[in-house]
């Protein structure tokens, strides 16, 4: 049976995924982790293909909660296929996307880090048991195109930016750490493309000139992706449209 992981299953995003992936397999299982799993809503046929851990990516230690309750619900041996990150945050409670310098707050920074980049590495860390076996491991880090350094040509956006691009150098440090052990493994950054989503609702108006996918699209765009991938793509950062995006 496959298995698989998805950080951020109550987001858009990573419900569509979800959705998508029990639907076309009727073998594959599912991990998903979120703050508060009530807020899941499954049909009954797939609910029962599900498990779901709360996890926090802000707190230090939730990471190896998860490995521990992971270890409760499936043997180390059986392993995790793919491991897809979508947890992410741009603006909340004391948290709006910066204009200009003087709108940068410390704590605001610390939190998109920590949800953003952090939450990724420390679950890779807990979950790593999980990926000795010898199958192909997918390894999906939900980036955003506004993380490329190269690609920054508007400013603005200091702690999101930031915060992936920090993400996008995990995941090429994990592509040069993980084949060591977990070979053949494939750990890679993907821009989804701008998707409706609670994430991207309060720019609908600036969404207006761009391309916008329904969650649903994305998963499909970002699962035809996934399956596409093989180990010459390890380390890469590549858009919906599996197109090369500079780091
Ligand atoms: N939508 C877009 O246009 C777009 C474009 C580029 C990149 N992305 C990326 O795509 C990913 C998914 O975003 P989305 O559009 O699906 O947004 P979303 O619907 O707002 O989902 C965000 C997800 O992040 C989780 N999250 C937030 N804070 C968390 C925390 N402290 N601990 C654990 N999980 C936390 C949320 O869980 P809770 O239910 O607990 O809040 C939710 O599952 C994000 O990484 C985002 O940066 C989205």
């Amino acid at each position: 049976m496959k298995q698989v992981l998805i950080a951020g299953i109550s987001g858009a995003i990573g419900h569509a995924l979800a959705t998508k992936l029990l639907q076309s397999d009727a073998e594959l299982s599912i991990v998903g982790l979120c703050r508060d799993p009530s807020t899941v809503s499954l049909s009954g046929e797939q609910a029962g293909r599900v498990s779901l851990i709360s996890w926090d990516a802000a707190d230090s230690d939730s990471a190896k909660a998860v490995g521990e309750r992971l270890a409760a619900l499936l043997p180390v041996a059986s392993g995790l296929d793919m491991v897809i990150y979508a947890a992410g945050i741009l603006h909340g409670p004391g948290m709006t996307p910066e204009k200009r310098l003087e709108d940068l707050d410390a704590q605001a920074f610390a939190h998109a880090f920590a949800v953003n980049a952090t939450g990724f590495a420390m679950l890779v860390q807990a979950i790593s048991p999980w990926l000795r076996h010898r199958r192909f491991k997918r390894i999906l880090a939900v980036s955003a195109r506004v993380g490329s350094i190269t690609d920054n040509g508007f400013g603005g956006w200091y702690a999101y930016r930031s915060s992936k691009a920090a993400l996008n150098m995990l995941v090429r440090n994990l592509s040069i750490e993980l084949p060591r052990k977990y070979r053949p493994v494939a750990c890679v950054a993907v821009h989804p493309g701008t998707t409706l989503s609670p994430l991207s609702k309060p720019f609908t108006r600036s969404l207006a000139q761009l391309q916008v996918h329904s969650p649903e699209e994305t998963a499909g765009n970002i699962l035809r992706l996934a399956e596409g991938l093989h180990e010459d793509d390890n380390g890469t950062f590549l858009g919906w449209d599996g197109s090369v995006i500079p780091w």
